[in-house]
Parts: C-alpha cells; sequence; structure tokens
C-alpha cells in the first residue's frame, strides 16, 4: 500500500491494521499483492503499512501456514530434540512458541523486545530483524516418531501416536547423516528476507533453551518449487524448472484429497498434514560435465522451457511413454504411483565445500501429505531406478506429523494432541 491509496482515509490504526492482515488476507494473498504489510518495531507502537513484498501471512487458520502458502524466497529449518521430562514444563514451551510465533509472523518482537527493558537481564528479543518486514514469515511446527517413542511416556503422549506417522523404510542408494536425520519436534521458517527466517529460528530455539535443543538445522534459498501456477516456475541448481507439476495453494479439492489429514487419521490431526523432509547432496561436478541431451533425458523435460518430452511448452500435459524408462518425471509422476501426490516446497541449499574442492550442494527436499505411505513412501521407491540417482544422494531423512492449525489467540501448537491426555 502507497501513501497515495492510504492519503484518502483516516489513518488506521495498528489494531485495524492487523484486523485486515490477520482476517482478510486468502492464501497466497500477500504474494498476489494487495497485502497489507506491516513494518517491523520491537513494540509494535510504530508499525506502518508498508510495500506488498515484506507484507504478514496469517498465522491463525484451520490449517498451519507454510504449507499452502504461496513459497516464500527462504528457508530456516530446524529439528530438536526434546530435553525436559516435564510434561507441564513441555506444554508450557509449546503455548509460549506459539505467542511467540504469531507475534513474529506479524512483524513484532518477541516478549517486551530487544531493548528498552531492564538493563540487568538480558532483553527478550535478540534484536535483528528491528526494522525488517515481516517478510511473509511462516512457521510451522511437526511432532517426530520419537516424540511420542522416545519422551511419549514422559509427556503423556505414549499412545498418541498416528499410525499415519510412520518410520521411513531404508532406500537404495541412500547415505544418511545420523546428525542431519530424525528430530522429536521440527520449525519451518519460511519468509522472503533471510535474517527475518533466521530471527524467528533463533528466538524460538532461545525460548526453548533446556527444554530443548536444536537437533540439526537447515539453511534454504532458489526456492525449487512453486504454489502459485501462475507465477515463473524457480529453477533448481542443475539448471531445470522445479516445481512445474505440484499442488497450488488455491486448488482446495487437491489439497483435501492430498494434502490435509482428515477424521480418518487421528483426532488431534484433521486438518494437519505430514512432512518429509530429505537432504540431498547434488554432485553438481560431475553434473556441470553431462551433456544437455543426457541432462534432458534425465529429467523428461527440456531445460530452456521446461516442456515434456515432445510437447512444446512447461504446462503440457507430459506424455510419460515419450520419456525414457528411468527418467525422473516419469517415476514420479502420479500414473507411475497408483495416484500418489506431494505438495513439494524444498530449498537450494549451498553449504560451502566439502574439503575435497566440491560443493556441498543440493536440494533440501520438503513434501507434504496427507499420507506418507500413499505419498513420499511409493513415489521414492519408484524413483529407485531414476537416472537422476547417479547425480544425487540422499543424506538426511526426517518425518514429522504437522498438526493443524492455530485458531485463535486463545489456541496453542499441538493443544489438541496434549488437551486429550492425561498428565
Ligand atoms: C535432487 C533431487 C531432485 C531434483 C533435482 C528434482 C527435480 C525435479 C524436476 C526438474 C522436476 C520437473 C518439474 C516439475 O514438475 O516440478 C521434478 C518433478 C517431480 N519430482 Fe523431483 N527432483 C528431485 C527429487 C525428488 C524426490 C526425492 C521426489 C519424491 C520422492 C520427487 C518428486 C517429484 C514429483 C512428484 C514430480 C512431478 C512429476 C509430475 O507430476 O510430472 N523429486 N523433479
Amino acid at each position: 500500500m502507497t501513501d497515495d491509496e492510504t492519503s484518502n482515509s483516516p489513518s488506521p490504526s495498528r489494531r485495524s491494521l492487523l484486523a485486515v492482515g490477520g482476517a482478510g488476507l486468502a492464501l497466497g494473498a500477500a504474494a498476489a499483492g494487495g497485502a497489507v504489510a506491516l513494518a517491523r518495531s520491537d513494540d509494535g507502537s510504530d508499525m506502518q503499512p508498508a510495500g506488498e513484498a515484506g507484507g504478514a501471512v496469517p498465522f491463525h487458520g484451520a490449517h498451519q501456514a507454510g504449507i499452502a502458502t504461496a513459497v516464500q524466497d527462504r528457508l530456516h529449518f530446524a529439528a530438536f530434540d526434546v530435553k525436559t521430562t516435564d510434561r507441564e514444563e513441555f506444554v508450557q514451551l509449546l503455548k509460549d512458541w506459539t505467542k511467540a510465533a504469531a507475534r513474529m509472523t506479524e512483524g513484532r518482537t518477541v516478549g517486551e523486545g530487544a531493548y528498552g527493558g531492564l538493563v540487568e537481564a538480558p532483553p527478550d528479543d535478540t534484536g535483528e530483524a528491528l526494522g525488517l518486514q515481516p517478510s511473509r514469515l511462516t512457521l510451522t511446527i511437526g511432532f517426530g516418531p520419537s516424540l511420542f517413542d522416545k519422551h511419549g511416556k514422559a509427556l503423556g503422549i505414549a499412545d498418541k501416536r498416528p499410525d499415519a506417522l510412520v518410520d521411513l523404510p531404508k532406500f537404495p542408494g541412500e547415505n544418511l547423516e545420523k546428525t542431519r536425520s530424525g528430530g522429536d519436534l521440527c520449525v519451518q521458517a519460511c519468509a522472503d528476507d533471510p535474517q527475518v527466517a533466521v530471527h524467528a529460528i533463533r528466538n524460538l530455539a532461545r525460548i526453548g533453551m533446556g527444554k530443548v535443543a536444536i537437533r540439526w538445522s537447515q539453511l534454504g534459498f532458489g526456492k525449487t518449487s512453486s504454489t502459485t501456477p501462475d507465477a515463473q516456475t524457480p529453477r533448481n541448481l542443475m539448471g531445470f524448472k522445479d516445481g512445474t507439476r505440484n499442488i497450488a495453494g488455491t486448488e482446495k479439492d487437491r489439497l483435501a484429497k492430498h494434502v490435509w489429514v482428515d477424521a480418518s487419521d487421528a483426532d488431534w490431526m484433521e486438518g494437519g498434514s505430514y512432512l518429509v523432509a530429505r537432504r540431498i547432496r547434488m554432485n553438481v561436478e560431475t553434473w556441470d560435465r553431462t551433456s544437455l541431451q543426457e541432462q534432458e533425458d534425465v529429467f523428461g523435460r527440456d531445460k530452456g522451457e521446461g516442456a515434456p518430452v515432445g510437447k512444446a511448452k512447461e504446462r503440457d500435459e507430459p506424455f510419460l511413454k515419450a520419456m525414457k524408462p528411468d527418467a525422473h518425471v516419469r517415476l514420479a509422476h502420479p500414473d507411475t504411483n497408483h495416484g500418489a501426490t506431494l505438495l513439494r516446497r524444498g530449498y537450494s541449499f549451498t553449504d560451502g565445500t566439502d574439503g575435497l574442492g566440491r560443493l556441498d550442494a543440493g536440494l533440501f527436499f520438503l513434501a507434504y501429505q496427507k499420507d506418507v505411505r500413499k505419498g513420499f513412501i511409493p513415489v521414492q521407491r519408484s524413483l529407485a531406478t531414476d537416472a537422476l540417482n547417479e547425480y544425487i544422494q540422499h543424506v538426511g531423512s526426517a518425518v514429522f506429523a504437522v498438526p493443524p492449525g492455530v485458531r485463535d489467540g486463545s489456541d496453542w501448537w499441538g493443544r489438541g494432541l496434549f488437551e486429550q491426555t492425561e498428565a
């Protein structure tokens, strides 16, 4: 919103701006324009309408934001181990996290802010996001299998692990590192500004000190998927358009069919989803010495337009039989996998070099689905013969039950799970 647009109306109060930002935005509206964006301030008092790119995505709703939300540019993903054995303390942490998350997605600081409080105490907020826009920050929490198995007794949720929260089987060719896999909890922070995403994870970790500890984390850039079909499809580090055929945030029926958990699952999961995270290393040096023909054969799409083999346009329906039998798209396509369909939301990563002069780069693959037994698992099994395997290796893996959205200011992350269980 520009000054011109607001000049004829009385100055909106911070509360009314938040009301518009919180209730009036449809999924993806922030990206599509028209969002009321709020500038970040430490006590919220000087919030101003700002440009659409920095807008706020509503935190409250039936589903958690960060799944069907138009994909933001940057990622900071963190998996946590639980350290506390005190159920009440853990529940309080979930409540405190929810409160802080809601504030940060609105572009506010945590607690009393980054300065101006007691000089004898460390400030509530670490301060590096002061002056930055909300940047469409979304924070999405997930619960790993070990939360129920390892900590279930202490936390009173031992019998609450959903059947659908399965341990992933071993897949051929993977080389998983323990220190980059698993986790009792995860938080996915997505934002258009990396500093906003990092600030959010850092402050949640800080609030959790002594109760949870970060097990591993991953930064991501250059989104490799699109949940807004009209936007330009981004390219992955292999130079190909990635995310062409995905579930859009506006496709309510497909989201209901393939992404949102329904009443047939555990009660507390209705409206939630299941997340598979895989750190996939790319052998970019080998790939870069591969002919264009081979590269295009590997995916079954051309590098320039992104069109499927034999077709002219990116969005043309793929004709799978025209592709090589081991082409990635042919093997990953729902028609090859009894209709299995994923909402992909991954990011590229480059974490320096590996000591042998090679880039430690690849795809941090994130996929949401109603049931991993009918989503990721069959697709990944089908990819056992993928021509792409010569150029990639899965080195990290985790699966999480992502509970439904936080309904309002009195609700909190995981309330359905913990309120149904006895201490
Ligand atoms: C580094 C690893 C990977 C790379 C570089 C990669 C790249 C691509 C590219 C370029 C496409 C075509 C454009 C598109 O429709 O998005 C594609 C499609 C797809 N990929 Fe991957 N992918 C990788 C890993 C995976 C994994 C692990 C899975 C799931 C287990 C997966 C599932 C899919 C699916 C479902 C499609 C769409 C197929 C269709 O409906 O046409 N990909 N991928």
